[in-house]
C-alpha cells in the first residue's frame, strides 16, 4: 500500500529511540524527509543516517529540551529552515516517573506539565498555521494506555496527559476542515528503554529476574506479550500519511488489548 508519504516532511520529537524513533522509521521508510529530535545532538546525527540509509528522502537531526519551551520556537524554525515545511509533527518526549496519586507533588505537576502539555502545545501552535494555510497535516501525540485506563503508579502521567487529548480532541475540531488531523497513538507496554528501566527497578524489588518481570508485565495484555516498537511505529506512519485523512480527533490503541474499555 502506498501511504502517500513520498516527499513529505515530518518532524519526530523523542525520536533518538524508541517509541519515538519506530514512528521515524516507518515514515522514513516511506520516502518521506525527516528531522528527529532529542536532546544529543550526537545521537540524532546517527539516527538521521540510519533513516536516510533506510530510504528517507533526506534526514536531519536538531536537539531541543522540552524542558525549555523556547527551544520548541527554535526546533520549529530550524525544521522549517532545514525541510522547508514540516507537514507532519510527532509529539514525543520522555516519560514521568512512577509515583501515585497520594505521593505527586505540585512541584513534579508544574515540571512535567512543561515536558507533557506546554512545550507539545507551543511547537504544535507555531506550526499549525503553515499547515491550515497549505490545507495539509498531521499531529500524532504519542500517548499511553493510562490516557483512557489510568495506571495507578503513574498518576503524574495520567493526570497530565489527560489534559493534551482535551487539547487534542478540542484543536482537532478547529482545523479538520483544513485538512489538518490530530490524533493519539496510544501504546501499551512496547519494549523500549523506558520500560526495561522500570521493570528493571521492579524486578530489583520483588527478587526476580527482568526476563520475569518482562513476562509477567505483558500478561497483563489479553495478547499476553510485551509489544515491540516495529508493532507500533507503522501505525504513525498510516496516519501520517494519506491513508489517514479521514481520521481526527481520535486515540489509536496499539496494547495488544491492554484496554478492556469499548470506547
Ligand atoms: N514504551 C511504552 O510501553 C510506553 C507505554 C506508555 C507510554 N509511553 C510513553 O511514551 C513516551 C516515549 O516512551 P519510550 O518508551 O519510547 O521512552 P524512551 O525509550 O525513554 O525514549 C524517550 C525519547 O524521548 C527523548 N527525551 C527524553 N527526555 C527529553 C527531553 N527532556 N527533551 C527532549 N527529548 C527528550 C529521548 O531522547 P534523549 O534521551 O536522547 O533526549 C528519547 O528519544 C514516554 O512519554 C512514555 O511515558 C511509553
Amino acid at each position: 500500500m502506498d501511504l502517500g508519504l513520498k516527499g513529505k516532511r515530518a518532524l519526530a520529537m523523542g525520536a533518538s529511540k524508541g517509541l519515538g524513533r519506530s514512528i521515524a522509521d516507518a515514515i522514513a521508510a516511506e520516502g518521506a524527509v525527516v528531522t528527529v529530535s532529542g536532546r544529543e545532538q550526537a545521537s540524532l546525527d546517527k539516527v538521521a543516517a540510519e533513516l536516510k540509509a533506510a530510504g528517507a528522502a533526506a534526514a536531519y537531526g536538531i536537539p531541543a529540551d522540552v524542558a525549555r519551551g523556547e527551544d520548541m520556537d527554535r526546533l520549529a524554525d530550524q525544521a522549517v529552515a532545514k525541510m522547508g515545511g514540516v507537514d507532519i509533527l510527532v509529539l514525543n518526549h520522555g516519560g514521568p516517573p512512577p509515583c501515585t496519586a497520594s505521593e505527586m507533588t505540585e512541584a513534579d505537576l508544574q515540571k512535567w506539565f512543561q515536558h507533557i502539555v506546554l512545550s507539545p502545545i507551543r511547537i504544535t501552535m507555531r506550526l499549525m498555521p503553515a499547515m491550515r494555510a497549505q490545507k495539509w497535516g498531521r499531529v500524532i501525540v504519542v500517548g499511553s494506555s493510562g490516557m483512557q485506563h489510568p495506571i495507578p503508579t503513574l498518576a503524574l502521567s495520567n493526570t497530565l496527559r489527560a489534559s493534551i487529548w482535551a487539547w487534542l480532541k478540542t484543536l482537532s475540531g478547529e482545523v479538520a476542515a483544513d485538512g489538518v488531523t490530530m490524533n493519539v497513538l496510544a501504546p501499551g507496554s512496547i519494549l523500549t528503554d523506558r520500560i526495561t528501566q522500570t521493570a528493571t527497578a521492579r524486578a530489583a524489588k520483588a527478587g526476580v529476574s527482568v526476563e520475569e518481570e518482562l513476562a509477567r508485565a505483558g500478561r497483563e495484555a489479553p495478547a499476553g506479550r510485551i509489544g515491540l516498537p516495529k508493532e507500533y511505529g507503522p501505525m504513525g506512519a498510516f496516519l501520517a500519511g494519506e491513508t489517514g485523512s479521514f481520521i481526527t480527533g481520535s486515540m489509536i490503541r496499539v496494547d495488544g488489548g491492554r484496554v478492556r474499555s469499548m470506547l
